[in-house]
């Protein structure tokens, strides 16, 4: 499709010499003066503007600033009719993307509209491609398409821009940190700082001159003036993980920050205001600790004002997949490595594991795996940990007998048919070998082995003569 150049020019000779050195390559629009000029404009949304300085009532300048109000995409090129250079200055000010001289120079001309229009091409990818590094760092690599996900991504999107305070709950390793990321990523402060703080991880002693900061002198090590980690957040986001572990002194003062939006250093007299947006995170049950006497119930409701629920891993089971193989292609770019992919066996393991870790432990795993598949094609059950085989079998098959979906007895069978299909893989189908290991004899492993219908998988066939000699 051809593009479409309006011209606006008072003169219909110039705007016939436009049209006849444009339009083999491009479609042309005429317009005579301003006014016509602005509604072709509107209704034709054209690629590009070639626009006369001096038109009769609106001139050219003036309508440039209307047409780059409405639409800041299409280039407008000035057609200056003098060589003045004051004309054309004020022109590329108001945003033309260039100008031409007339009498003009027909390769001039062409060559001045195609640039424009290239540079315009590049301007809207150069936008697009920024839009989507944007998006993507603002949710901050979560993945996750499951309804939970979903959810918290447009909780993310509803919240990120308030300075209200958040509370992100979850089991461990369930990404609450990522959340809160997301959470800073996506407001308004992105491009301040984000300052994570582990109440945790930091001594009664030191969490108050962390937080808020120490002056000169104020206790025996404070050699120096130090600014508190309320102070580095000033105007961004202040993180404070594991909350639930605060003490409760610190509670009293973090409580009077939250109220007061102001502070004083440790042994400091000045009140330090900030304006800083917290985000806590806890995989502790708050409620309780407050009921318990260990958490303050006025900083429990300060906190709590937008609650952020992580469910666990195993409650968004179609995830399972996709950050496995999000985990694994991580590493693989990072390692230079082939490509490589899940066998269905090891994702149908994958997606039966509970997961108590959650997705920390899944990153775990999948790094393992990892290592263990080098030079392989595919990552396949045996470069899983048997955790997973262990693991995975009792936790469904209990809960499908709980559930009413398996009867006792085929809960117990397949229990021991699974048992004993680990106990002979790891023994390389050595039948006294894993007899041994199940403590049971081996004519009574044959004979469960009958029953249960297991037999020798046909890549291990023969393999062992030993176990010709037993028979
Ligand atoms: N949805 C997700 N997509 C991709 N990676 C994730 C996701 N959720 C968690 N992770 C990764 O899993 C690991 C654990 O996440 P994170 O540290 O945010 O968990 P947490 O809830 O803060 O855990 P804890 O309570 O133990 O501190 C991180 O390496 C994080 O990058
Ligand atoms: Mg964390």
């Amino acid at each position: 499709m051809k593009k479409r150049i309006l011209l606006i020019d008072d003169e219909s000779r110039v705007r016939a010499s436009l049209k006849a050195v444009l339009e083999p390559v491009y479609e042309t629009i005429q317009a005579a003066d301003a006014q016509e000029g602005l509604e072709l404009f509107r209704k034709e949304a054209p690629h590009l503007v070639l626009l006369d300085v001096i038109l009769p009532g609106t001139d050219g300048l003036a309508l440039l600033q209307t047409l780059r109000a409405e639409d800041r995409t299409a280039p407008v090129i000035m057609l200056t009719g003098t060589k003045s250079v004051k004309t054309a200055v004020d022109a590329m000010k108001f945003g033309a993307a260039d100008y031409l001289s007339k009498p003009f120079d027909v390769e001039e001309l062409r060559i001045i509209v195609e640039r424009a229009l290239t540079g315009q091409e590049l301007q809207r990818e150069v936008t697009q491609l920024r839009a989507q590094v944007v998006r993507r760092y603002a949710f901050h690599n979560l993945i996750g398409k499951s309804q939970p996900m979903q959810d918290i991504y447009t909780k993310i999107e509803q919240v990120a821009d308030s300075r209200t305070t958040v509370l992100i709950t979850g089991e461990s390793g369930t990404g609450k940190e990522l959340v809160a990321k997301a959470l800073h990523y996506n407001s308004a402060r992105r491009e301040r700082p984000f300052i994570a703080l582990n109440c945790a991880a930091l001594p009664e002693t030191l969490i108050e001159s962390e937080l808020f900061g120490h002056e000169k002198g104020s206790f025996t090590d404070a050699t120096a003036r130090r600014v508190g980690q309320f102070e580095l957040a000033n105007t961004g986001t202040l993180f404070l993980d594991e909350i639930g572990d605060l003490s409760p002194m610190t509670q009293a003062k973090l409580l009077r920050v939250l109220q007061e939006r102001e502070f004083t250093r440790v042994g400091g007299v000045q009140s330090i205001k900030v304006d800083v947006r917290i985000v806590a995170a806890t995989n502790k049950n708050l409620e309780e600790l407050v009921r318990k006497g260990q958490f303050r119930e006025d900083l429990y409701y300060r906190i709590n004002v937008i609650a952020l629920y992580l469910p666990p891993l195993r409650e968004r089971g179609e995830d399972v997949p996709l950050l496995a193989k999000h985990f694994l292609s991580k590493r693989i770019e990072e390692e230079n490595r082939p490509p490589q992919d899940f066998s269905k066996e090891a994702v149908d393991l994958l997606s039966r594991y509970p997961w108590p870790g959650n997705v920390r432990e899944m990153e775990n795993i999948i790094e393992q795996a990892f290592i263990w598949s080098k030079g392989s094609d595919s990552i396949t059950p045996e470069h899983l940990p048997t955790i997973l085989k262990n693991g995975t079998s009792t936790t469904t098959l209990r809960d499908d007998t709980l559930a009413g979906r398996l009867s006792l007895e085929k809960a117990v069978m397949e229990f021991e048919r699974e048992i004993i299909l680990d106990a002979l893989k790891r023994t390389h189908y050595v039948q006294t070998h894993a007899a041994n290991l199940l403590g049971i004899s081996r004519r009574m492993l044959k004979y469960r082995m009958d029953t249960l219908e297991i037999g020798r998988p046909a890549s291990e066939a023969g393999a062992e003569p030993q176990e010709a000699i037993e028979e």
